[in-house]
């Protein structure tokens, strides 16, 4: 199949592009499981913007939200990006609102959440499941849009450019080769414009609030074509992910409890009582997400204690499940009362805040690929994203990116058609009767993730994981090989790669910024500002 414009991923960010690219030329979106799988339908606490005067908090601006989003990122958001995205957030909310989204009023305002590192009241919000109410309506207005064909069970594999076919002159993307999952049939999609809209890769870390889709996959995939990647060692751990020991399943283990219920007044306390996050930070439970999870880290370490506790119990009786209702009956349906008890909760991996180097309209290094929302390093978010940035640079990167590429002659289009590309060639026809190799290896990448890479690192764990990571690159290279793909294999395949890029450029950062706390060089650099850039050749 070919396509004006091949978009990679159905969130925020693929199926706002889509919708909107459907007006010029033939759209094909790819997803790798069902429409609503993805991080976007997660999302909780909403979606930062400074709305118009009338109806934004008092004395908010949008220099103050720069401000906010600056201060957050520890002196590396490239601040042109950072005034762009944040000046273009509210007209991209009207389009939300345009395709249905419904955030909520009060008294015929929108009413504004708060959260971590944010000055002022600027986030919609719609209850605490703003995620699901925008992946709806962007699915709905997308299954109704027409030049838009929709592929959801289609996992793509790798990108398909000039240098891989051997034209090493003049590299560009082609296509991509995804496999189905219903016929297990490898397939060509062929585009001179690729967008990966893959999202981040939060199951490299065993404890992550992401769901299971959330393998980096765009990352590896434009890594391999030869894109460059940055920032990868600045993982957001979320402070307050639930914590339930005696709980099994996914669901349990990655509920998270939202930044926007301390913006509310919640307070993270310890066993005794104590709110310990004062001594860190003067804005305590409310300070940017980097100093809270580590501030959590230190009081578990230096307690002995598995989890501290978030504090609702202070709020009127009823406020928690109005304001906060898919919250407040989930903790319930875990035995939970929080108008009762205090919270248990731990930090768990949440947000990839570095990924394929783009410029402000998504353009890659690689020509003809786009990359938008979390899989892209904007430059947006520096060394640690504010809360709720995260829709809002999906959405506005991808309003940018359909005008970059209709700003540009489509050269290449039917050059694309006639391409020699090569049908994929299997491994062994054989299915894999080793899964528990699989299982094995994906286990033993997101453990020791977690405990060498994690919030607090050291020269030495990074080096025991770079070696590990070597290791196991090779077992996973050897069974992709020698295997019929799957989507097990690929995505493990795509986690090895993502993990050893985190190394990588966690090695090369010899200083503490941000998210990248390290106790062998605990000081930032006044002069250290850079990008970890990598790029494989
Ligand atoms: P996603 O929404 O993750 O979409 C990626 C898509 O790509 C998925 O459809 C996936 O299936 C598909 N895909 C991946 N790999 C492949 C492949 N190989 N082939 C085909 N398809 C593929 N941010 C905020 O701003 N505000 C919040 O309140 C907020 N709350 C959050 C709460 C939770 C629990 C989580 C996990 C995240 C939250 N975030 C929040 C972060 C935010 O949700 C994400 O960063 C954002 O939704 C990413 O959007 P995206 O479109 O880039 O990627
Ligand atoms: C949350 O609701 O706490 C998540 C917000 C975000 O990740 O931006």
């Amino acid at each position: 199949m070919t396509a004006d414009f091949l978009i990679i991923g159905s969130g925020i960010a693929g199926l706002s592009l889509a919708i909107r690219a459907a007006k010029h030329g033939k759209v094909i979106c790819l997803t790798k499981g069902s429409l609503l799988d993805s991080n976007t339908a997660w999302a909780q606490g909403g979606i930062a913007s400074v709305l118009a005067e009338s109806m934004r908090d008092e004395g908010d601006s949008v220099e103050l939200h720069i401000a906010d989003t600056l201060d957050a990122g520890a002196g590396l958001c490239n601040e042109a990006v950072v005034r762009t995205i944040v000046s273009e957030g509210a007209n991209t909310i009207d389009d939300l609102i345009h395709y249905g989204v419904d955030f909520d009023k009060k008294n015929g305002h929108f009413s504004l959440g708060k959260e971590g590192g944010h000055s002022k009241r600027r986030i919609l919000h719609a209850r605490d499941t703003t995620g699901r109410e925008i992946a709806e309506a962007l699915v709905a207005q997308a299954r109704i849009t027409e030049n838009l064909i929709l592929l959801e069970n289609h996992f793509a594999i790798d990108l398909i450019t000039t240098g891989k076919l051997g034209m090493v002159a003049d590299d560009r993307v082609l296509g991509a080769y995804a496999l189905n999952r219903d016929t297990g049939e490898v397939e060509i999609f062929r585009s001179d414009r690729v967008i990966l809209a893959t999202g981040g890769c939060g199951k490299v870390y065993l404890y992550t609030t992401n769901p299971d889709s959330a393998t980096g996959d765009g990352v590896a995939m434009a890594w391999r074509a030869g894109a460059t990647i940055a920032n990868m060692e600045f993982i957001q751990f979320h402070p307050t992910c639930f914590y339930n020991p005696a709980a099994s399943g996914a669901e349990a283990r990655s509920f998270l409890v939202s930044e926007a219920v301390r913006g509310e007044g919640a307070i993270l306390i310890n066993q005794k009582g104590e709110d310990f996050t004062k001594k860190h930070d003067p804005r305590g439970s409310l300070a940017p997400r980097d100093i809270v999870a580590r501030a959590i880290d230190h009081e578990i370490k230096r307690t002995g204690a598995p989890c501290v506790y978030l504090d609702v119990r202070h709020k009127p009786t009823g406020f928690m499940k109005e304001r906060f209702p898919f919250i407040y009956d989930t903790l319930l349906r875990f035995g939970l009362d929080c108008e009762k008890q205090p919270i248990p909760v731990v930090p768990a991996a949440h947000y990839q805040c570095g990924g394929v180097v783009t410029d402000i309209n998504g353009k890659t290094t690689l020509r003809g690929l786009y990359a938008i929302g979390e899989v892209a390093c904007t430059g947006l978010h520096g060394a640690n994203r504010l809360a709720s940035n995260s829709l809002l640079e999906g959405n506005v990167t991808a309003r940018r990116a359909l005008d970059e590429m209709l700003a540009h002659l489509h050269p290449n289009r039917e050059s694309v058609e006639l391409m020699d590309i090569p049908a994929w060639e299997h491994g062994d026809t054989a299915a894999p009767d080793e899964l528990v190799v699989i299982y094995h290896n994906w286990d033993e990448i997101r453990r020791l993730m977690w405990d060498y890479v994690s919030i607090v690192r050291t020269d030495n764990r990074l080096r025991r994981a770079a070696t590990r990571l070597r290791n196991l690159k090779k077992e996973v290279r050897e069974f992709y090989w020698g295997h019929r793909v799957n989507a097990d294999i690929l995505e493990l395949r795509n986690l090895v790669s993502v993990a050893s890029l985190i190394v990588d450029c966690a090695v090369k950062r010899k200083e503490s910024r941000g998210l990248h706390y390290t106790t062998d060089h605990p000081n930032t650099k006044a002069t250290h500002a850079i990008d970890t850039r990598t790029r494989k050749f």
